[in-house]
C-alpha cells in the first residue's frame, strides 16, 4: 500500500499481531541499555529523559553518553543545574556542538525552578515552546517521562514509516504524513513504544545497510516487500552549501597561556570561547589581521562543518613575550591553555594544529 497524501490507508496485509505489539515484543528482549533509561516498570525521571532528548537532538547515543554521565554527577537534579552558572553549563558541554542548545538548557533548568516549582510539565502543550524543546522533544518527554501517548518523530522514525508505509511524499512535506501514521499507531505504553522505534531506527532499519532478517515488521514493511527499503524516506535535492574561508590566530606565551576571546552571546557558538580569527567570508581572504603584533607562522589549516556551511581556517601561530598585554577585546587563558574553558571543537582542532609553536 502506497501512501502518497493525508488520507491514506494501513497496510492492509496485517498479520496476527498487530505492528505494535510486535514492536513492543521485540523492545521488551532488545532494548538498549542506556543510562538515562529507567527499569523495566519504573517510570524514567523526567529530568533525565529532558537532558538525555536535548543531547540526543542531531548527536548520536554513544557521543552523548559520557555527557550525560558528566552533566547528571555535576547536576543531580534541575535544581542544581539551575542554580549553576550558565558558564559552567557551556564548560560542560564543549564539545558536543549546536551551543545554542545549551544556553537553551540552562534557561530552560531556571524556568522549570523558577514557574513550575521544579517539576516539568507534563503535556506536550505545556513543555512545548520551553527553551529548546521543540515537537519532538516534547513528545518524547511526554511519553517516556509521562505515559502520554503521544509521538515523538525524528529521523528515525521518519525512515522507519516511511519504509513500513512507502510514503511517498518527500521530506519535509511528508513530516505530517508520518506524524499521523505514527500516533495512530501508539499503545498504552507509550514510552516504551517511543523508545522502540527510535531503537529500531538506529539498530535495525538503518539508512544504508537494514538489517531486515531481524525486524520485527518484516512482514509488514512494505518497501522491504519491493525491495526498495533504500529509497524510502524521500527526500527533495539538497541544495549545495558554499564553503567558507577564514584565518585563526594561535597566540601563546612561554608559560602556555593562550590568546582568547568570548564570541558574542548571539549567532553561531554564542557566548563561547575562541582564539582570535576574521570574518568567514566565502572567498579567501588574503591581506591578514592578526590581534597583536608577533612574528606569525602559518601551521596549518583546520576544516569544520557547520550545518549551514563548511569551513576551512587558516591557522597562524606565534609565541610572545610573558609581558605582552592582551589587546582588548581578548584575555589570556591559564598558563595551562584554555583546556577547561567552554572552547567548541573548531577551535580545539585550531589548537590542536599548532600544539607547539614553530621555533
Ligand atoms: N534518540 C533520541 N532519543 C533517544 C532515546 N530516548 N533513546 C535512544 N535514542 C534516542
Amino acid at each position: 500500500m502506497f501512501i502518497t497524501n493525508t488520507s491514506f490507508v494501513v497496510n492492509e496485509r496485517r498479520s496476527p499481531l498487530s505492528l505494535d505489539k510486535k514492536l513492543l515484543d521485540w523492545y521488551d528482549h532488545n532494548a538498549r541499555v542506556l543510562p538515562w533509561r529507567a527499569a523495566v516498570g519504573e517510570r524514567a525521571d523526567p529530568y533525565r529523559v529532558w537532558l538525555s532528548e536535548i543531547m540526543l537532538q542531531q548527536t548520536g547515543v554513544k557521543t552523548v553518553i559520557p555527557y550525560f554521565e558528566a552533566f547528571t554527577t555535576r547536576f543531580p537534579t534541575v535544581e542544581d543545574m539551575a542554580r549553576a552558572e550558565r558558564d559552567e553549563v557551556l564548560r560542560l558541554w564543549a564539545g558536543l556542538g549546536y551551543y545554542s542548545r545549551a544556553r537553551n538548557l540552562h534557561a530552560c533548568a531556571v524556568e522549570v525552578v523558577e514557574r513550575h516549582g521544579g517539576r516539568f510539565p507534563d503535556t506536550v502543550e505545556g513543555l512545548l515552546g520551553m527553551p529548546g524543546i521543540g515537537a519532538y522533544t516534547a513528545g518524547a518527554i511526554a511519553s517516556i517521562a509521562f505515559g502520554r501517548r503521544v509521538v515523538a518523530v525524528d529521523g528515525n522514525v521518519e525512515r522507519v514509516l516511511s519504509r513500513v508505509y512507502q510514503v511517498e511524499e518527500a521530506l519535509p512535506k511528508a513530516r505530517p504524513i508520518i506524524t499521523r501514521l505514527a500516533q495512530d499507531l501508539v499503545p498504552e505504553r507509550a514510552g516504551d513504544f517511543a523508545q522502540s522505534l527510535m531503537d529500531l531506527g538506529a539498530t535495525i532499519c538503518t539508512p544504508k545497510n537494514p538489517a531486515c532478517g531481524l525486524c520485527p515488521w518484516v512482514a509488514e514493511c512494505g518497501a522491504r516487500k519491493a525491495g526498495t527499503m533504500l529509497d524510502y524516506p524521500k527526500k527533495l535535492a539538497k541544495k549545495a552549501k558554499q564553503m567558507r574561508y577564514g584565518a585563526a590566530f594561535v597566540a601563546r606565551r612561554a608559560d602556555g597561556a593562550v590568546l582568547i576571546g568570548t564570541r558574542p552571546e548571539k549567532g553561531l557558538l554564542g557566548g563561547m570561547v575562541e582564539v582570535p580569527n576574521s570574518a568567514w567570508t566565502v572567498e579567501p581572504v588574503d591581506a591578514l589581521e592578526p590581534p597583536l603584533q608577533a612574528e606569525w607562522r602559518h601551521c596549518g589549516s583546520v576544516d569544520h562543518v557547520f550545518t549551514h556551511f563548511p569551513l576551512r581556517l587558516a591557522v597562524y601561530a606565534a609565541e610572545v613575550g610573558m609581558k605582552v598585554k592582551a589587546p582588548e577585546p581578548y584575555r589570556w587563558s591559564s598558563p595551562n591553555g584554555p583546556e577547561g574553558e567552554a572552547l567548541p571543537t573548531l577551535f580545539r582542532k585550531v589548537l590542536g594544529v599548532c600544539k607547539v609553536p614553530s621555533p
